[in-house]
């Protein structure tokens, strides 16, 4: 009896992270993205955060930014929310390409992050009838999808869902590398197998080497509800450039194809915990809207 009531519940803890790590960065690298925005949070945004957290995260947004990943088959409509698909083109269009199945338009990442942050902006005004928590939950978790390049890549292969590789000598398929495998490669060469170790290192390069760019990460020309679109344009392009470049059915990738990619997903991690907190802090944050024009409702 013993030895059954230790097996069962380690055989359920595989199956539960078997099937979450098939979706989404995985959920180390959602994680990563929401520990990054909590850091730029301007402290109305903590505060409208923290309100909105269910008590099951005991106050830290980064607990709950795999939430959407759960409810991703009790939430069926949900599912197409995760991603875009363009038809074998390296470019994206709301209108051709930000549709489910059935074709209802807006039905995709983009219009997810535009339907979630229309719905916070909503907050402290009298009941909007939107459950906000369920609002911020499904707003983090696609903040981070839209940046994972093949959460925007091509229709005919699931976004490299349905293309088998081998990732040094283990079997998997091409998103799952881009979800899961390069981070858990890259914490296992780089960082002692170490969170926080990881997140310090994208860190302190966003205050170093990228201290530049951060006003063009923050900003975009487009005169939409967020800057979304640019996100999905800028992922399809990287998973032309990086992602499928030199890959087929049955490739083996290794050295060649981690060295040359895992700083792009490092660097991509880093947009979407940034991105993520400019967002929150002019949905939340009154006096953060007149510094990102580019996130102002049109
Ligand atoms: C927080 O928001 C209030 C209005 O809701 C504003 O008066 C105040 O200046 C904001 N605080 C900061 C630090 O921006
Ligand atoms: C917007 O949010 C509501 C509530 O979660 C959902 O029913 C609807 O499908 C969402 N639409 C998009 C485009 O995300
Ligand atoms: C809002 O959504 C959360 C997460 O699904 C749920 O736990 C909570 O009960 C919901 N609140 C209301 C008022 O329905
Ligand atoms: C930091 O930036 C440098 C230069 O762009 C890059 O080579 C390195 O991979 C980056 N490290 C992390 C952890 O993002
Ligand atoms: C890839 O390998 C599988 C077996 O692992 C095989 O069934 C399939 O035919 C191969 N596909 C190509 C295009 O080589």
């Amino acid at each position: 009896m013993g030895s059954i009531s230790c097996v069962l519940p380690i055989l359920f803890l595989v199956v539960s992270l078997s099937i979450s790590s098939t979706d989404g960065w995985g959920k180390l690298g959602h994680f990563m993205v929401c520990k990054i925005t909590e850091k730029y949070l301007s402290e109305n945004a903590t505060r409208a955060v923290v309100d909105l957290l269910p008590p099951v995260a005991g106050g830290e947004l980064a607990a709950v930014c795999s939430w959407a990943d759960e409810v991703r088959f009790r939430y069926r409509w949900s599912s197409p929310l995760h991603y875009a698909n363009t038809p074998g083109v390296c470019d994206f269009t709301v209108k051709r390409d930000c549709h489910n199945a059935k074709r209802t338009q807006n039905m995709c990442v983009v219009g997810a992050i535009n339907n979630y942050t229309a719905q916070l902006r909503t907050y402290g005004k009298s009941s909007s009838g939107y459950n906000l928590t369920e609002s911020l939950m499904f707003l983090a978790h696609f903040m981070g999808d839209i940046h994972q390049p093949l959460h925007v890549g091509f229709l005919d292969d699931e976004g490299g869902n349905t293309i088998l590789v081998r990732w040094y000598r283990r079997k998997t398929n091409l998103h799952h590398v881009w979800d899961v495998s390069m981070i858990e490669t890259a914490m296992k060469d780089f960082y002692n197998k170490d969170e926080n170790i990881m997140i310090e290192s994208i860190e302190r390069n966003i205050t170093g080497n990228w201290a530049d760019d951060i006003v063009d990460w923050e900003t975009c020309n487009r005169k939409t509800v967020t800057c979304a679109p640019q996100y999905a344009s800028e992922s399809i392009d990287l998973s032309c450039k990086y992602a499928y470049k030199d890959v087929e059915q049955n490739t083996t990738l290794t050295d060649d194809y981690f060295f040359s990619r895992y700083p792009i997903m490092e660097k991509r991690i880093a947009q979407a915990g940034l991105r993520l907190a400019t967002l929150l802090n002019s949905i939340f944050d009154p006096s953060f809207n007149s510094i990102n024009p580019g996130l102002q409702i049109a």
